[in-house]
């Protein structure tokens, strides 16, 4: 009879499975350190700005990506602590770069470059979410609570996309949506390496 630690380690959960919650687990990693990017380059903003000058566009844009940031966390939480073991991704660490940046540059750049970066993450990482949802139900042999917690975090995604594109002030000019449109490939493009790397 093999012992309960024996089963934890010779059990492996489907091939399928797997790789999904390796690319899931490298998003929500990004997504982590999109908003630290972002709050860095808040940070770096707030050190030229005079003492006091800080309007309340600031501090709305610094109170959304610390409410989003809370949120990512526990995803991630989510993801290393209640779902089925699996492997991480081997190049976290380039997902958790990528992600800076993603925060990071848009941030400097001006307030508008983050909403919209923002949402177009965000547009990218609910139909990631609702496409991966549907290869696992078709596929089956995942537990239940996958699913479910799978769903909980896409709500989450779909508020936070909203969210973003609530608070643009102004209509995503051409070079934004050039910068969007490489967001998103981009982030289509992470997905497929983290599912097998
Ligand atoms: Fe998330
Ligand atoms: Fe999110």
């Amino acid at each position: 009879m093999p012992t309960s630690y024996s089963e934890t380690i010779t059990h492996k959960i489907p091939a399928l499975l797997n790789s999904e919650l390796r690319a899931s687990h490298a998003g929500e990693t990004g997504a982590v350190w999109i908003y630290r990017g972002a709050l860095t380059a808040e940070f770096i903003k707030a050190l030229f700005k005079r003492k006091n000058n800080k309007t309340a566009a600031d501090k709305g844009i610094s109170a959304f990506a610390l409410h989003h940031l809370e949120t990512e966390k526990q995803h991630l939480h989510i993801f290393e602590n209640d779902m089925p073991s699996f492997r991480g991704s081997f190049i976290l660490l380039l997902w958790i770069a990528a992600g800076f940046l993603t925060g990071f540059i848009p941030r400097l750049i001006g307030k508008d470059w983050f909403y919209y970066t923002i949402y177009c993450v965000e547009y990218f990482v609910d139909e990631h979410y609702e496409h991966q949802i549907s290869t696992i139900q078709q596929h089956g042999g995942a537990p239940k609570k996958v699913l479910t917690l799978m769903r909980s975090m896409q709500g989450d995604e779909q508020d936070h996309r909203d969210e973003a594109h609530a608070n643009m002030q102004h209509s995503p000019s051409f070079l934004m949506k050039c910068w969007g449109e490489l967001v998103g490939k981009g982030s289509a493009a992470a997905v497929s390496i983290a599912k097998r790397i």
